[in-house]
């Protein structure tokens, strides 16, 4: 296709604004899909995505159109994954585009996360096409989204494209402002082949598929080609498009979105923002923006049946086939036994893939408390000189005495929040050490921007913001480097002997109070023994917490066992199936549900 008939873009949405209705709609509209097909989502075609609305791996397609001036273009929209988790993903995506759909909904105006999209888009220099959507609901009130997107975003809001995605109002408006606000790609098919990975997934019949946007020349099937990041040469077999249904093509040309596969077994071959160039006639440079993906959150997973420690093994290793972001390495722990420490993009990142493996894979899993990557210097000792270290594992904490410094990854987050829930948030963020940076009202709503230890976000930060808020308040933050912290390690010892995957890395100023939390709900999780059970926090040698399950008295069992049989034997047998699921430690026997309540941080 000539680059004048070509138009790439994206479409930047909060959740549940209505991207996923919209884009169905416009494949509809253009003729991919039926009505009847309409009615299954599209777009969003996973489970997990769908029930928790959001988009986790990112799907194209090409949609041909013949607008009002009777030319027929080619319009690529490039589905953008949905969450802050995935910003670097976004990033690239953006950057295979000419221009944006900036969908807001009608009723809800402007949220903190389409921002962070919607700047990133500006960046790229993007002609963005603000669509407000959901004009059918009671609620809406275009002229107040208007103002916001012209005093928020500073755009333009006059010709906006009013639609109602789910009656199928405005999608012609929107596909004419495509073609006559969108400009066309730029490209020289006679250059050498410059191509950029997109994005790729496994596909259990093509293997792995590339999505890719051809920048200069153009790649066809039976080309050797160069991957000039990764330093890998490919053959091409198959060239296409989605429609949303697989089209076979010759070729993608210079401006063209399209997909690739080359007999490539795992996507962790594959890096986003690569630059795919011809073997034999290479490109000078590799494309700019490139960056390795470095999971920022990592945690233990642990089967709480031992029996299942090869189950997940396997499970893992499958999800790892369609997501080279996140890692994992074997894990050996006194308290859990085998289970695995992996690494993840972000929290929501790290819930999806422990979600999948429990639903996809059926495995019952224990998660240890998140934890950060800090980084450390250390001093001389007898046998080592001194260096610096990343720490991904409270457990490998090496010896206080050789620490000189650590540093903790720091965050810059921006929440939107209706005016009333303002003070409470205020709040929760100075609690969690945060740095105050800005404070200002846009629309009747307050837009906070605070620096935030990372540390203290994975906790239960997300979870406590959007319970103070019910559930109105946004959030959207990025990472702002590391910086030093007077942190220690705590460790929790249940009758005198440290439980290793209850160590976690906390803030000096906060470690009592995290302790004391700690110590008093593991009282109320372990069961009471025959002996005393001392349990305790600790800094280095040092008690900063104590609790004590008092002993068992003998005759406890005795009374409420005593009569009935077949209830006794009932009982029995549901001791039988607890007794499984617990650990023994020491000489304590901690059932696997109160290391689980003890992780979750209340
Ligand atoms: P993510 O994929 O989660 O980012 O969400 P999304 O932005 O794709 O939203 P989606 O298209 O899934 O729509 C969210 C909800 O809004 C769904 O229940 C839609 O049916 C509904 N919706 C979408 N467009 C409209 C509209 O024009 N009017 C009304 N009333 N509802 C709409």
């Amino acid at each position: 296709t000539e680059l004048s008939h070509i138009r790439n873009f994206s479409i930047i949405a909060h959740i549940d604004h209505g991207k996923s209705t919209l884009a169905d709609r416009l494949i509809q509209h253009t003729g991919g899909l039926s009505e009847r097909e309409m009615s299954a989502q599209v777009l969003d075609n996973m489970d997990i995505e769908k029930e928790r609305g959001i988009t986790i791996k990112a799907q194209t397609v090409r949609l041909d159109y013949t607008a009002k001036d009777g030319q027929k273009y080619e319009l690529n929209l490039m589905d953008t994954p949905g969450h802050v988790d995935f910003a670097y993903e976004v990033s690239r995506s953006l950057a295979a585009c000419e221009g944006a759909l900036l969908v807001v909904d009608a009723a809800q105006g402007v949220e903190a996360q389409t921002l962070a999209n919607v700047y990133q888009s500006i960046e790229h220099d993007h002609e963005i096409v603000p669509v407000i959507n959901k004009i059918d609901l009671p609620a809406a009130d275009v002229d107040k989204v208007k103002a916001e997107i012209e005093e928020i975003i500073g755009l333009p809001a006059d010709d906006a494209v009013l639609t109602s995605a789910k009656s199928g109002i405005g999608i012609a408006e929107v596909l004419e402002s495509i073609v006559t606000r969108i400009p066309p790609p730029k490209g020289d098919r006679n250059a050498p082949l410059k191509a950029m990975l997109v994005d790729s997934w496994y596909d259990p019949y093509l293997g792995v598929v590339i999505l890719v946007r051809v920048i200069d020349g153009a790649i066809r099937k039976g080309q050797q080609v160069k991957f000039m990041q990764a330093g890998t040469t490919h053959l091409i077999d198959r060239v296409g498009c989605m429609r949303p249904k697989i089209e076979i093509l010759d070729e993608i040309g210079p401006g063209e979105v399209g997909f690739i596969t080359a007999q490539i077994k795992e996507v962790a071959q594959t890096r986003v923002g690569d630059t795919i160039t011809d073997a034999k006639r290479p490109a000078a440079e590799p494309l700019p923006g490139f960056k390795e993906v470095q999971p920022v959150v990592f945690c233990g997973l642990f089967p709480t049946d031992a029996a299942d420690f090869e189950k997940l093994r396997e499970s893992i290793s499958k999800l790892r086939l369609n997501d080279a972001s996140f890692s994992f390495e074997m894990e050996t722990s006194a308290a859990l036994g085998f289970g695995f420490r992996c690494g993840f993009l972000g929290l929501l990142h790290l819930e999806i893939i422990q979600e999948r493996l429990s639903r996809e894979y059926d495995l019952d899993l224990i998660t240890t408390a998140p934890s950060v990557v800090y980084k450390l210097k250390l001093g001389r000792s007898k046998t080592e000189d001194a260096r610096e270290m990343e720490l991904h594992n409270p457990a490998d904490m090496p010896d206080v005495n050789r620490i000189e410094e650590i540093q903790e990854p720091w965050i810059e987050a921006t929440i939107y929040c209706p005016d009333e829930y303002l003070g409470s948030i205020l709040k929760l963020c100075q609690d969690r050490r945060g740095i105050q940076k800005q404070l200002t009202y846009v629309g009747g709503r307050a837009q906070i921007v605070y620096e935030l230890p990372l540390n203290e976000v994975v906790f239960d930060f997300y979870d406590r913001l959007k319970s103070i808020s019910r559930g109105y308040a946004s959030f959207d933050y990025h990472q702002i480097g590391h910086r030093e912290g007077d942190l220690v390690k705590m460790s929790i010892m249940v009758n005198g002997d440290p439980v290793d995957a209850l160590s976690m890395i906390v803030h000096r100023s906060t470690a009592e109070a995290r302790g004391r939390g700690m110590c008093e709900r593991l009282k109320d999780l372990i069961p009471r023994h025959l002996f005393k059970i001392p349990i305790q926090a600790a800094i280095g040698g040092k008690i900063i917490a104590r609790e004590t399950i008092a002993a068992l008295r003998k005759d406890v069992t005795a009374k409420c066992y005593g009569g009935d049989i077949t209830r006794k034997k009932k009982l029995l047998e549901k001791q039988k199936k607890g007794k499984a699921r617990m650990r023994e430690y020491g000489s304590v026997s901690i059932p696997q549900e109160a290391f689980i309540a003890a992780l979750r941080m209340g």
